[in-house]
């Protein structure tokens, strides 16, 4: 075991740090020395970039990716007795947005290649929400890993039962669908600036972008104490929830990068899979669909087989996770909301078989050949 392998991080944010320098602390400074450290010239400033990168007609920032979803929820007036279809295959955020508002999280399977929302699951899920006596009102959809959903065919289940249909982006903002950048895949895309996301600050943040004027002025209202006109005026109830000019700040600079960052993860991504291809299942960049890659997760054939190269990996000081060990479905605060009435089966056995590597911008090769050499390694088929 050498050295570059005790040091291997599994997200790099201090080359990252580095790389940018200067120019983060005078971003920094330049907030301290105007002072608006709320809704400040830098956070209008963000939501113009942003809208330019994702080509939305309005983004609308707020304080976390959470809170950018129960936003949206709160937006359309979703609520008890509501229904809101969610994978259970994901972060617990997507399902908490809709439970923290007194409506019904109702869990469908994913798909085993692109782990995504599957179409044929939703449908069972929204009948049986509807025989079950709830409203169902909207989907939302996870790109998990950075792999954005198949927005076409659920626009289409989304529309036939007038769905409201949700992109939760938390993990994949700069990915596309074909010529389309996420922000424009659904009417409401939320995402997160966690600073492991691949568009991270240096705390929390979140944005929802849509093309909708009215509602996009509604968000803002929201996440303002649901303020009309002037501050002490408040016409309806909303939260606190903006993002600080500081971060805004930050994520100006880290935007100037971004577009090269992806095309290093895009890059780092193809390797691994070409090399482990033959070894595992390997997420695979598509035609239709380029991945910002916040993950690289790999299918192991079951749970000992994932456990062997875990260990090995530790053991080689090459750090490893497991997103997610148990779905959400089978959570002790959310077993007890409705599944799709055929199971979820997909969920259960990824959450048995799936290993993310190491992944970030800064990955060189040579670290990349060690991960590669150790995760073959121990399938018995070192080169
Ligand atoms: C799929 C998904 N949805 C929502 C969130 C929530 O984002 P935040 O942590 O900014 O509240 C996350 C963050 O990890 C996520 O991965």
């Amino acid at each position: 075991m050498g050295d570059r392998a005790e040091s291997i991080p599994f997200v790099d944010l201090a080359s990252q740090r580095a790389r940018l320098g200067e120019k983060l602390e005078s971003a920094i400074a330049r907030v301290l020395e105007h002072g608006q450290y709320i809704l400040g010239p830098e956070v209008a400033e963000l939501e113009k970039a942003l809208q330019t990168f994702t080509g939305a007609r309005h983004c609308v920032t707020c304080a976390n990716g959470t809170d950018a979803l129960t936003l949206v929820l709160m937006a359309e007036n979703i609520g008890r007795g509501d229904a809101v279809i969610v994978p259970s295959f994901t972060f617990v955020a997507t399902a908490e947005a809709v439970a923290q508002l007194g409506a019904v999280p109702v869990f469908a399977d994913v798909n085993a290649d692109t782990f995504n929302l599957e179409v044929a699951s939703l449908q069972r899920a929204i009948s049986s929400a509807s025989k079950a006596g709830l409203n169902p009102r909207a989907v939302i959809a996870v790109d998990l890993f950075g792999h954005p959903a198949d927005y076409n065919a659920l626009s289409d289940v989304a529309g036939k039962h007038d769905l409201i249909l949700v992109a939760d982006a938390a993990q994949s903002l700069g990915g596309c669908s074909a010529k389309s950048k996420v922000g424009t895949l659904a009417p409401y895309t939320t995402t997160s600036f966690f600073p492991a996301k691949p568009l991270g600050c240096y705390g929390d943040g979140g944005a929802i972008f849509t093309h909708d004027e009215e509602k996009a002025e509604l968000l803002r209202s929201l996440r303002f104490h649901g303020k009309g006109s002037q501050k002490y005026d408040n016409v309806r109830i909303g939260l606190n929830s903006r993002l600080d000019t500081l971060q805004a700040a930050i994520l100006l600079e880290k935007l100037g990068i971004f577009n090269d960052e992806l095309e290093a993860r895009d890059r780092i991504a193809r390797r691994y899979s070409n090399a482990l291809r033959d070894n595992m299942h390997v997420p695979e960049s598509t035609k239709a669909y380029t991945s910002s890659w916040a993950q690289y997760t790999v299918r192991l054939a079951d749970s000992p087989q994932r456990d062997t190269v875990r260990k090995h990996c530790a053991e080689s000081g090459i750090p490893t996770a497991i997103y997610y060990p148990v779905p959400l479905h089978r959570q002790t605060g959310y077993s007890h909301y409705p599944v799709d009435p055929d199971g979820l089966p997909v969920s259960e056995q990824l959450s048995e078989t799936v290993l993310s590597l190491p992944m970030h911008p800064y990955l060189d090769e040579a670290t990349q050949d060690q991960i590669i050499d150790v995760v073959k390694g121990a399938l018995g088929n070192r080169q």
